[in-house]
């Protein structure tokens, strides 16, 4: 047999082989008996240095023709396997996007958290940051430094949970406002302050509108500069954007706090036609207040206690109960249940996880 007999015959052999691997698997099993160190083409190969010149002018080219052929056969033998195994697999793993979805539970928003989010959202829109303190506070953060000292009748409306005795006879006490964290800011660093502080506080009381972990904000400006006119704006704003009437009428009422002078608290107005509240006024017998919020002026005294000059410092402060705003706006009559977990009621008022009011829903501002 002449070597290009040979040669042809390999060929006819093995691109049969080829043409019948179905798999890739086999498919490297031609390609190895046909061009591995073993196979045919390799000893053919090994042959052409026993040949004379002439013969293996003849033969080389014949020899890497066949090699090329068959590598390439091989190639896109491989590439059409592969297609087939993924369309194979594209039929096999289909999915059928009509099938009906599992049940999932989703979670939901719960109403304090809700308005908690609307309020900073509010505040943050003003220039305010947020901070924060612990629940647990000293005497002296939550009383003696906010100008309440130890015989201050404020300290008995307070209902305060006091921890036992320390060694030095303080007491700790879970925080029954926020203000101690005006204590920590201004003992903490140089005005001007701008923040709003949210959190939970506590007071020893329990009905339809008291429980005894309950939630607050607390505001609290300062800087060489701001005046009362600054607090109004800012509560006649938040109000307004909070309640969603832009005509929202306010009455700024003198009270007493012994952290501020002067002090006012806030009523909105407010309707309570049909046995039910709500916020603006309607023009008839219905019409009549509602109150929201404390606030003032921070106190000389307290500016003092945490170092500061109030002759060159000056600014308000403000705090509210976020529940007690919950229950306003969204119709809810029992504090309590905030903090039953039944699931049917947190069903019925919590919220969608993406109702954020930056998400374009809830306040018209
Ligand atoms: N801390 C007061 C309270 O709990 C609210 C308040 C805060 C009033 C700041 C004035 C200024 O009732």
């Amino acid at each position: 047999m002449t070597i290009s007999e040979t040669a042809a015959r390999v060929r006819e052999e093995f691109t049969a082989a080829i043409a019948d691997a179905v798999t890739l698997e086999t498919l490297e099993q031609v390609r190895v008996a046909a061009l591995g160190k073993k196979g045919p083409v390799s000893d053919l190969m090994r042959g052409l240095g026993g040949m004379s010149p002439e013969e293996r002018k003849e033969a080389g080219p014949l020899l890497n023709n066949l090699k090329r052929e068959l590598g390439k056969a091989i190639e896109a033998r491989r590439g059409a396997l592969k297609k087939a195994a993924l369309d194979a697999r594209l039929v096999e793993e289909r999915i059928d996007v009509t099938a009906p979805v599992r049940p999932e539970t989703v979670g939901s928003v719960h109403p304090v958290s809700q308005v908690l989010d609307e309020i900073t959202e509010i505040f943050a829109d003003m220039g305010l940051e947020v901070a924060e303190g612990p629940d647990i506070e000293t005497d002296f953060n939550n009383f003696t430094a906010l100008n309440i000292p130890p015989e201050h009748p404020a300290r008995q409306m307070h209902d305060t949970f006091y921890f036992p005795e320390q060694d030095d006879g303080s007491k700790l006490v879970l925080r029954t406002h926020t203000s101690p964290v005006q204590i920590r800011t201004m003992m903490g660093g140089p005005p001007p302050y701008r923040i709003v502080i949210p959190g939970r506080t506590y007071r020893c009381d329990y009905d339809m509108t008291h429980t005894p972990m309950f939630h607050q904000i607390e505001g609290l400006v300062v800087d060489r500069e701001t005046h009362m006119g600054h607090l109004k704006g800012c509560l006649i704003d938040f109000t307004r954007a909070f309640f969603e009437v832009a005509d929202l009428p306010l009455r700024f009422r003198p009270s007493y706090f012994p952290f501020t002078e002067p002090s006012a608290e806030v009523d909105i107005g407010c309707t309570t036609s049909g046995g039910k509240f709500r916020a603006g006024h309607q023009g008839n017998d219905d019409d009549g207040w509602m109150e929201i919020l404390g606030c003032g002026m921070v106190h000389s005294r307290v500016l003092a206690n945490c170092g500061l000059d109030p002759g060159e410092y000056q600014g308000f402060a403000f705090g509210m109960g976020i529940d007690r705003l919950a229950m306003l706006k969204y119709g809810i009559l029992d504090l309590r249940a905030f903090f039953d977990s039944d699931l049917r009621w947190l069903r019925h008022y919590s919220f969608a996880a993406l109702d954020l009011p930056s998400l374009g829903q809830g306040l018209s501002r």
